[in-house]
């Protein structure tokens, strides 16, 4: 990696971002104070500022550079699919090779008879298709009373209307803005650290499958179309829900007829050691996987939803003459689909699977187990390179600090300071490094991550917060 942005040129384009860019998630009060940290340039786990600070990339871009940054290879097949064939319509009876071979080869990656793929730009309109496909399936079936449709609180599944609906984070939740709530329900979130005092693990898994179906008792499970679910849930916290639980829910949910999305737009694509998690993590068959993220390692935006012969079946069943009127200009654009190709490849010869199935994935959630020690750390949850610091007030009580504290933004401010980027959400701290992370890395984020923590610590004392 070369030199930085000249001084000029580098507060140029801070101020042009500050003043035009709105950023997704803009909190205004601040973003208008402080601006945005410039990204320059980036190689392997690290990226570096338009200062020419560096820092280990401890997010992974945003779960997404799964194969790690500044790679020749991702760089010459975009330039070279550009060259050959930019674009191409991909409505109706056009396609492109890299198309077709891409919608080949993730049929070949998912688990059952997952082998059909509509594309789309990225998770929010991979899932909008999962979901316009499901209202599709059931019309086709003639079960037009299955209009409602399950996901969980505190989950993520996207920012489009839709997808926001279906998400049941509480932060993400604006009373700005409107949602489909009369078709779209809410299980409880199965975040076992949360659990109420009085109940133990099993009590609480017992709570969740019960807590399941008291809702499909509700609509009238024959009333149901699908439930969505990230096999693990990330912006919610990366909250691991108890396998138990995944394994009734997914049964009631196959006994009713409800089909089962598994939202894998950050666990595919080997962040959990396995091209999908649902089958080869949590032994559950979905009828469609919805993906993105890693499946290009974030070089190029791109969405998918995979779905079942079954589903497949229904909806081009001969002699219907219907249109499926779902998708998108750039749906399977050859640039996007040859990155994902070249990714794949690159993570099949580099075995990086394996890597973190069987070495880095379980070295980094023992190494991040050792912060436990610190007086704010509660849980350090996940799997493999997903993972979560929650930081509390009390950690005999769970209790969290105050809002106004930003626990979780301290910690990642400080531990930017020492070359460590940390994503923040409320009071935790989430990573996903690179998968190409080494043993090596992953002790020198640990031990940032460790000072940062002390930092922040002591400040709090300094203010006279007391932490127990
Ligand atoms: C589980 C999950 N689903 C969907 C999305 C939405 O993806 P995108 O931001 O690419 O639209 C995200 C994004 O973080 C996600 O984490």
């Amino acid at each position: 990696m070369n030199a930085t942005l000249p001084k000029e040129v580098a507060q140029d384009i801070w101020a042009k971002d500050r003043q035009h860019f709105v950023h997704p998630w803009t909190h205004f009060d601040s973003f208008t104070e402080e601006g945005s940290l410039v990204m320059h340039q980036a190689e392997g786990v690290y990226t570096v500022d338009a200062e020419g600070n560096r820092y280990l990339d401890g997010v992974g871009g945003l779960w997404c550079v799964n194969i790690g940054y500044g790679r020749e290879e991702m760089a010459e097949v975009v330039a070279e699919q550009t060259r050959k064939l930019a674009y191409a319509n991909p409505f109706v009876d056009v396609t492109n090779e890299p198309a077709a071979e891409l919608a080949a080869k993730l049929a070949e990656l998912a688990p059952g008879t997952l082998n059909h793929v509509s594309f789309a730009g990225g998770g929010s309109t991979a899932n909008e298709t999962a979901f316009r496909l499901i209202q599709y399936y059931w019309g086709c079936k003639g079960e037009k009373n299955r209009k409602h449709f399950l996901s969980r609180k505190g989950s993520y599944h996207g920012s489009t209307y839709i997808t926001q609906s279906l998400t049941g984070k509480p932060a993400d939740r604006q009373p700005e803005f409107e949602y489909a709530t009369d078709f779209i329900h809410h299980v409880a979130e199965p975040n076992v650290y949360r659990r109420p005092h009085e109940m133990d693990e099993e009590a609480f898994t017992d709570f969740l499958i019960a807590d399941f179906e008291a809702k499909l008792k509700e609509l009238g499970a024959e009333n149901i179309a699908a439930f969505f679910a990230e096999p693990i849930l990330g912006a919610g916290g990366v909250v691991v829900p108890p396998q138990r639980y995944v394994e009734a829910v997914h049964k009631l949910c196959k006994t009713n007829g409800i089909i089962f999305v598994s939202d894998e737009v950050v666990t595919g694509f080997g962040r959990l050691g396995a091209w999908f998690a649902s089958k080869d993590v949590f032994n559950i068959q979905p009828d469609i996987i919805t993906c993105a993220k890693g499946l290009t390692s974030g070089y190029q935006p791109l969405g998918a939803t995979i779905f079942s012969d079954e589903i497949y079946d229904v909806i081009s069943a001969k002699g219907h003459d219907r249109w499926f009127t779902n998708g998108y200009t750039y749906s399977g654009h050859p640039v996007a689909c040859a990155s994902a190709l070249k990714n794949i490849e690159i993570m099949e010869r580099e075995n990086l699977l394996d890597h973190v199935k069987n070495d880095v994935g379980p070295y980094f959630m023992q190494k991040l187990n050792e912060l436990r020690d610190m007086p704010t750390v509660g849980d350090v949850r996940g799997k493999h390179l997903m993972a979560c610091v929650v930081n509390v007030g009390n950690k005999e009580t769970r209790e969290t600090l105050p809002d106004e504290i930003n626990i979780g933004k301290r910690i990642s401010n400080a531990a930017e300071k020492r070359g460590l980027l940390v994503r923040p959400v409320g009071n935790l701290n989430v990573l996903s490094p690179p998968l190409t992370i080494t043993r090596t890395q992953i002790d020198e984020l640990v031990a940032i991550l460790h000072d940062s923590m002390s930092e922040v610590v002591e400040d709090l004392k300094k203010q006279g917060i007391s932490i127990e």
